[in-house]
């Protein structure tokens, strides 16, 4: 029944069944996950509220608001968001975007004002979910401490190499050198975090630094971030905050994070020594892949935002149509690059944005008073991509393992439906034993049968309690359930089958759509020798 595999693999055989609509054909194929060949950790999936967008969900009446957050956190019902990204405030005041500075002079005191533009609220409502992973992440410097005098439009810090340091600028001749004033700031900002007991794990410092927009902004190379990470890794340290990493540099896109990481070890060789995450965006570029990462040093890598404003599109319900950025099998499409050809730990979504909601968003055309009985459709509008998102962030649980997962086609016309990039494959291991496959058919071939073989491991604990999976395996079929979870324009996070013990022979039946996303959760008894 099973092709000869080496005893420490587990191995998921899937023969298929395909048939294409005009040509019919049929596959056969296995999937192998070799939880032996382990890749990077996963940290988790988030999504950040800054720009005062935490108030569309405080704004939410009951009981619509904890439907949302239930959404958005909850590990049964939910997406089980596992990573919660705050922005830090640099602005005046409190208007329209600005997300206020508790020091937004150096005339007055740093003042908490225990809210933060919403973003506390939410924190605390996150960790009640049990989330555990706080990021903060300042767009820019207050404007005081900048060459423009303002924290919008660009500008550098003053004090930082070129820009920062040339007369005539707004930090003056000679120029003010603000370096240590920005880290400290960020360092208080962090600690009121913590004071308020939401723990904050990373910090950064900048975001998008090429980019000069009518919104907090501030620029900066590789080379001008080191001369701020010493400094701000002194400042936490100062206040006895080395538990909390930095992170650098929220890049627009993957080749400019590249750039900026390649002038960042030309002036500070040694960044990972100080740095506990390397953050990108990928609006300006993806990572092209297969298999090609950023040159951390062994840093974790994150997909800190992402979301389908570049592309002007705003919330569709459409799970695929055209795979427009906005749909959501484009967006499980987008994870499993991430994931697969990134390498990244992390894939944290911008959430909304006025105008161009991306995942949910309250309807405003709806009067909560007046209509106190709207029902959900009416209240707020759930967007494609988040199912895409709740696939792998409910399942892929933090410190999880993304392992090797081998697909081998034989029948039809030979070659493999990976290569064809019909079916994106990824697998993880999670701490508690349960094991993950995604699975995207991202075509439009029907898959009508599949059967499923499983080896689970033979599970060892150390003395120190922790599993090796390294030790042998065993056929398990009967110890082990799977659940299969489904989503297709058709249906959404669909539990399709469940409780299913295996077969004798280790194994299960059942059927890919087409344009789909399907989660296998397999589930095996541990015990120990
Ligand atoms: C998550 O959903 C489950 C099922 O509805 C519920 O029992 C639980 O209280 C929710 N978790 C939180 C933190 O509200
Ligand atoms: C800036 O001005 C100071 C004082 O006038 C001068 O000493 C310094 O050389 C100037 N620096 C640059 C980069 O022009
Ligand atoms: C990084 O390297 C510099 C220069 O060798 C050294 O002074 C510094 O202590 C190193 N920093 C860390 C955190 O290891
Ligand atoms: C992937 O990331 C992990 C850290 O999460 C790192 O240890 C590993 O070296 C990276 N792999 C590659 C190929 O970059
Ligand atoms: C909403 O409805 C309430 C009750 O009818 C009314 O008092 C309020 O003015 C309405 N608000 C808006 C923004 O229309
Ligand atoms: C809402 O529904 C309840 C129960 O059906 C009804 O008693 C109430 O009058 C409704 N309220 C409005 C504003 O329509
Ligand atoms: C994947 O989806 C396509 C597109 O709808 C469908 O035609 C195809 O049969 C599916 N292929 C597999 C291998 O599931």
């Amino acid at each position: 029944m099973h092709p000869s595999i080496s005893p420490a693999w587990l191995c998921l055989l899937h023969p298929l069944l395909v048939h294409a609509q005009t040509e019919p054909r049929t596959y056969r194929a296995s999937f192998t996950v070799n939880l032996v060949q382990r890749y990077q950790t996963i940290d988790g999936f988030g999504f950040c509220e800054a720009f005062q967008r935490a108030h569309s969900i405080s704004n939410l009446p009951q009981p619509f608001q904890n439907e949302v957050l239930d959404l958005l956190f909850n590990t049964t019902t939910g997406a089980g968001f596992s990573i919660y990204r705050v922005g830090l405030g640099s602005s005046e005041d409190s208007r329209g975007d600005h997300m206020n500075s508790p020091q937004p002079s150096p005339a007055i005191e740093f003042k908490w004002d225990g809210y933060d533009s919403g973003q506390v609220w939410v924190a605390k409502q996150a960790q009640r979910y049990g989330v555990e992973t706080f990021y903060a992440d300042a767009w820019s410097a207050p404007g005081w401490m900048k060459t423009n005098g303002r924290d919008d439009q660009g500008g550098w810090l003053c004090g930082v190499r070129g820009e920062g340091s040339a007369n005539g600028t707004k930090c003056g001749t000679p120029p003010v050198n603000y370096i240590d004033e920005y880290s400290q700031y960020l360092a208080r900002y962090v600690k009121e975090y913590i004071d308020a007991g939401i723990p904050i794990r990373h910090v950064g410092f900048l975001n998008e630094p090429n980019l000069v927009k009518n919104y907090a902004t501030m620029q900066s190379t590789g080379a001008q971030a080191a001369d701020i990470i010493p400094s701000l890794s002194r400042a936490l340290s100062k206040l006895n905050l080395t538990p909390v990493g930095i992170s650098c540099c929220e890049a627009q896109g993957w080749s400019m994070a590249r750039d900026l990481l390649t002038q960042l070890s030309s002036a500070l060789p040694n960044f990972s020594s100080y740095l506990s995450v390397i953050t990108t965006h990928t609006y300006k570029g993806a990572p092209p892949g297969p298999d090609v990462p950023l040159e951390t040093q062994g840093l974790p890598t994150w997909v800190s935002e992402i979301s389908p404003i570049m592309d002007r599109l705003g919330l569709t319900t459409t799970w695929y149509l055209n795979h427009a950025e906005n749909e959501g099998l484009r967006n499980a499409v987008n994870i499993h690059e991430a994931l697969t050809k990134g390498n990244a730990s992390a894939y944290i979504y911008w959430i909304e944005n006025a105008g161009f909601e991306t995942m949910w968003w309250p309807d405003d055309k709806v009067n909560f008073t007046a209509n106190s009985n709207a029902s959900v459709g009416e209240r707020y509008t759930i967007g494609s991509t988040y199912w895409a998102s709740a696939h792998y962030s409910r399942f892929i649980r933090p410190g999880a393992r993304r392992v090797e997962v081998r697909q081998e086609i034989t029948g039809g016309r030979g070659g493999s439906l990976v290569e064809e990039g019909t079916l994106l494959l990824s697998a993880y291991d999670n701490l508690d034993g349960s094991v993950v496959v995604q699975v995207i058919n991202n075509s439009d071939v029907v898959v009508s049968e599949i059967e499923v073989e499983l080896w689970d491991q033979l599970v060892r604990f150390g003395s120190d309690g922790k599993r090796d999976v390294s030790r042998g395996l065993e056929k398990r079929g009967q110890d082990c359930e799977v659940e299969t979870w489904v989503t297709g324009n058709e249906r959404r996070f669909v539990l399709v089958a469940s409780g299913e013990k295996l077969s004798r022979g280790g194994s299960f039946r059942g059927a890919l759509s087409a344009r789909s996303l399907t989660t296998y959760v397999v589930i095996c008894v541990q015990w120990t020798f």
